[in-house]
C-alpha cells in the first residue's frame, strides 16, 4: 500500500509532465459555512481527473473557481498556466466548462446556440457555421439542429451543451456531472466523446456521482470530504486503501481443499465451493507470498482470483460521518 497517496502540489516543472491544474490551499466559506477547507491539486496535462463526493462537498463550488466564474477565499492557483487571480483572462481563453445545469437556451434551436457560442468566441461566420456543423454532427444533433433546444431529451441537452463548450477548441474543459441523469447508452456514448478528447491531449476535469464512471475515466481521483481532500490516487490505489480485499483459492480436489484449508490462518472457508477467501490487500507482494506458500506445501489451486473493494466502497469509507460497514459486497456475502 502507498504510504501516501495525498497530492504533494509542486509549482515547478521538474521531471513531472506539466500541471495543466495546479492549485495549494484553495478556500471557500459562505457566512460561516466552511465549503473548501485547503484543497491542493495537481493534474497533469492531457489526463483525466474524477472529483468525486456526496451533495453539497464542494464539487461544483472547486469548478467555479478553477474556471474563474467565483474567487476562492484563500489558496493559489494556475490553470493552463495561467494565475487565476491575476490572469483569469488568459485562463478563460484556454478552458471551456459544461456547468452541472445545463447553459442551453431552450428557445431557440440548437443550432443556434451553437452559433451563438461561435460569436462568442469570435469566430468569423462561415468558420463559425462549419464548427456548429461538425461538432452538431459529432453529437449526432445534425437532425434536430433545426429544432427549438426545449423539444430536446435530457441527453440531447447534455450532448448540445458538451458540443457548446467545445466551439472554442478548450485545451482544458470541466465537465461537472456530465452524465446525470442520462441512460445508461447515452452515458456510454459521452465516455467515448471524452475519451476521443483526451486522446486529441485535452484534460479533462470531471465531477460526478457515480463511482463507475470515475473507475472507467479517471486517471486520478480525488474524494471531497468535509472540505478537505480526504483521498486522492487512481482507482487502484483508493480502492487498496480500505478493507475488504481479498484472494479467492479455489479447488476442485477436496484433498487439496482440506490441506490449503488447515495451513492457511484467518480463512474463511466454503466448503461447498471448495473455496477459500483469505483477506488481502490485492499487492503483488501479497500474492507473492501467498503464491510461494501454495508452491512450497505442494498445494495446487484450480483458480485464483484476487478481489478489491469497488470505489463505492472507498466512497462509503471516506465519506461517512456514521459508521457504514466498510465491508466489500464480496465478503458480506
Ligand atoms: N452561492 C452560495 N451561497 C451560499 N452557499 C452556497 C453557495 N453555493 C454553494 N453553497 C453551499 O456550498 C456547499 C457546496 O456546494 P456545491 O454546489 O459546491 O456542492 P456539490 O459538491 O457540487 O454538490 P452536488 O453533488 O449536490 O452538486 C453547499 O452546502 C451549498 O449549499
Ligand atoms: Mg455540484
Amino acid at each position: 500500500m502507498p504510504s501516501s497517496v495525498m497530492p504533494t502540489p509542486e509549482w515547478g516543472g521538474g521531471s513531472q509532465s506539466p500541471a495543466a491544474i495546479i492549485a495549494a490551499g484553495l478556500r471557500k466559506s459562505y457566512g460561516d459555512k466552511t465549503v473548501l477547507d485547503g484543497i491542493d491539486l495537481r493534474i497533469p496535462a492531457g489526463s483525466v481527473f474524477a472529483l468525486l463526493g456526496p451533495n453539497g462537498a464542494g464539487k461544483t463550488t472547486a469548478v467555479k473557481i478553477l474556471s474563474t466564474l467565483i474567487t476562492a477565499d484563500a489558496g493559489e492557483a494556475k490553470v493552463a498556466g495561467h494565475d487565476l487571480a491575476t490572469d483569469p483572462q488568459a485562463v478563460r481563453a484556454a478552458i471551456g466548462v459544461t456547468g452541472q445545469f445545463s447553459a442551453v437556451d431552450g428557445l431557440i434551436t440548437g443550432e443556434e446556440n451553437m452559433l451563438l457560442m461561435a460569436d462568442l468566441h469570435h469566430l468569423s461566420r462561415r468558420e463559425g457555421r462549419r464548427t456548429a456543423a461538425e461538432l452538431l454532427e459529432r453529437f449526432d444533433l445534425t437532425d434536430a439542429a433545426k429544432k427549438p433546444a426545449a423539444t430536446y431529451s435530457g441527453g440531447m441537452k447534455r450532448r448540445l451543451d458538451l458540443a457548446m463548450t467545445l466551439v472554442g477548441n478548450p485545451r482544458i474543459i470541466f465537465l461537472d456531472e456530465p452524465t446525470t441523469g442520462l441512460d445508461p447508452r447515452s452515458r456510454h456514448n459521452m465516455w467515448q466523446i471524452i475519451r476521443e478528447l483526451v486522446s486529441d491531449g485535452v484534460t479533462v476535469f470531471l465531477t460526478t456521482q457515480y463511482l463507475e464512471e470515475a473507475d472507467q475515466l479517471a486517471d486520478r481521483i480525488a474524494v471531497l470530504n468535509d472540505g478537505k481532500i480526504a483521498a486522492e490516487g487512481t482507482a487502484d490505489e483508493l480502492k487498496r486503501l480500505i478493507p475488504g480485499g481479498h484472494i479467492r483459492l479455489r479447488f476442485t480436489d477436496p484433498a487439496a481443499y482440506q490441506a490449503a484449508r488447515h495451513a492457511l490462518d484467518e480463512v474463511t472457508p466454503d466448503d461447498e465451493a471448495l473455496s477459500l477467501q483469505i483477506p488481502s490487500d490485492g499487492s503483488q507482494r501479497e500474492l507473492r507470498s501467498l503464491l510461494d506458500w501454495l508452491d512450497a506445501a505442494d498445494i495446487e489451486a484450480d483458480e485464483l482470483t484476487v478481489h478489491t473493494p469497488d470505489l463505492d466502497d472507498v466512497f462509503f469509507a471516506l465519506t461517512s460521518n456514521t459508521n457504514i460497514p466498510t465491508q466489500s459486497k464480496e465478503n458480506a456475502r
